[in-house]
């Protein structure tokens, strides 16, 4: 169980509390236009509202892409949705940590909030380091005197070690944000008290970050069987000897993902029994969805979705689950002829009734579609963050939460 303070602990009436938020949103190529708020509403409904009830002065830190990548942008757009979430002013300077930024720091007023400039236009920021090491560094050197608290409310950056996720919790009192509080809570109920049976539902196309989140629940007895889909199922499939065919393999192969299936046969050695596989697939035979039982495969044409007799199976295993996991979609569901697999158990899932955790992008856009958002008891916002985390990694920004200073507010 990890341990950190959360806003319960500290009074911020009149604090200036600088709160690490990740504001890092889609962008549109062409015109550089937020498309997808959703994480900006995140962190404004459940945090800095709270903070400015409470009459802190909030300084809002993040990033936005990368430096030479097409998300790559300035933060002025991001207060100015912010702005319209909370209905009231957000304020907003291009600088980071200047005489510019100090001042506009400095001047504010109770309940008042002030976004600065992505702490990634500063090259340190991802730099590699302990708190220690990363609080010696210009942002921290800066911006820490000038504040009373530091707030760390990124779950979805907490895999990153940058200066402005860890290194002011060596020298300010610190706490969890209500977003990381939710995200840390409910991983934590699916990690470390999980209940039983738990069924991770698995697909996708990231066969090597499925893998290594399939090791840490098999061998930490998180889950009690794995259900699988998408490309990590060929690779069990074809792990335990079944043929797939020219259509499935060849795939597979140009992905540079057969190199995964030593790895999954040790895996089966010990858990071949909880590893639940497809019973029949869905082909795709020139764009017509052909389903066939996995005894009638090799095929030259490539599996694009579980087939029925699979979804029957899948959804009588999901009846029994107390809790759930879901990440990834279970064929390529974004076309309408391979995507009953992913509706069918998605919507059962989705009515289950259980404690469910959800994450994934396109796990996310896919619930979306099939308007079942709001029946998922939760939806994590992290992406790597996420899936770090499922694989019993630590995470920096959670430890340098555990291990923050515990000087007094001032
Ligand atoms: C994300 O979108 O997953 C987070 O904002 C982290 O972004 P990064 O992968 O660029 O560090
Ligand atoms: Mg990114």
């Amino acid at each position: 169980m990890v341990h950190f303070k959360t806003l319960n602990d500290f009074n911020v009436k009149n604090k200036t509390v600088i709160v690490r938020v990740d504001f890092n949103s889609e962008v549109d190529s062409q015109t550089k236009i937020v498309t997808n708020g959703v994480r900006i509403c995140t962190h404004a409904q459940g945090t800095l509202k709270e903070l400015i009830e409470k009459g802190a002065k909030i300084v809002v830190l993040s990033h936005q892409g990368r430096k030479g990548d097409i998300d790559y942008t300035d933060l002025k757009q991001h207060a100015e949705i912010l702005e319209r979430i909370l209905k009231c002013p957000v304020k907003y300077v291009d600088d980071l940590f200047g005489e510019k930024a100090k001042n506009a720091v400095k001047q504010l007023q109770e309940g008042e909030i002030l976004v600065l400039e992505n702490v990634r236009s500063w090259p340190e920021e991802t730099q590699k380091g302990t708190p220690e090491q990363q609080s010696k560094t210009n942002l921290v050197q800066n911006l820490a005197p000038l504040a009373d608290l530091f707030v760390s409310d990124a779950f979805s950056v907490a895999h990153r070690d940058n200066v402005s996720m860890i290194g002011f919790t060596a020298v300010l009192p610190s706490a969890a944000g209500r977003i990381m509080e939710r995200e840390l809570t409910q991983l934590n109920k699916v990690l470390e008290n999980p209940q039983h049976p738990c069924i991770y539902v698995m697909g996708g196309a990231k066969a090597d970050d499925s893998l290594e989140i399939s090791k840490y629940f098999l061998n930490n007895n998180v889950a009690d069987n794995l259900l699988l889909g998408g490309i990590i199922s060929q690779l069990f499939m074809a792990a335990k000897g079944l043929s797939l065919g020219k259509g499935t393999m060849d795939f597979l192969a140009q992905k540079e993902l057969l190199k995964l299936i030593p790895g999954i046969q040790e895996l089966l050695t010990n858990y071949s029994d909880k590893v639940i596989l497809p019973v029949d697939v869905a082909l795709n035979v020139d764009g017509k969805r052909i389903e066939i039982p996995v005894s009638h495969l090799p095929s030259e044409y490539p599996i694009f979705d579980i087939g029925t007799k699979t979804v029957e199976k899948y959804v009588k295993i999901i009846s029994k689950a107390q809790s759930i996991v879901v990440s990834g979609p279970l064929g390529v569901y974004e076309n309408n002829n391979f995507c009953y697999g992913t509706k069918t158990i998605f919507e059962t899932i989705a009515n289950s009734k259980t404690s469910i955790l959800a994450g994934g992008g396109n796990t996310i856009a896919a619930l979306d579609k099939y308007g079942l958002t709001n029946k998922i008891s939760y939806i994590s916002t992290a992406g790597g963050a996420l899936v770090e985390a499922l694989m019993g990694k630590k995470l920096p920004g959670v430890v340098a939460l555990e291990t923050a200073t515990e000087t007094k507010i001032r």
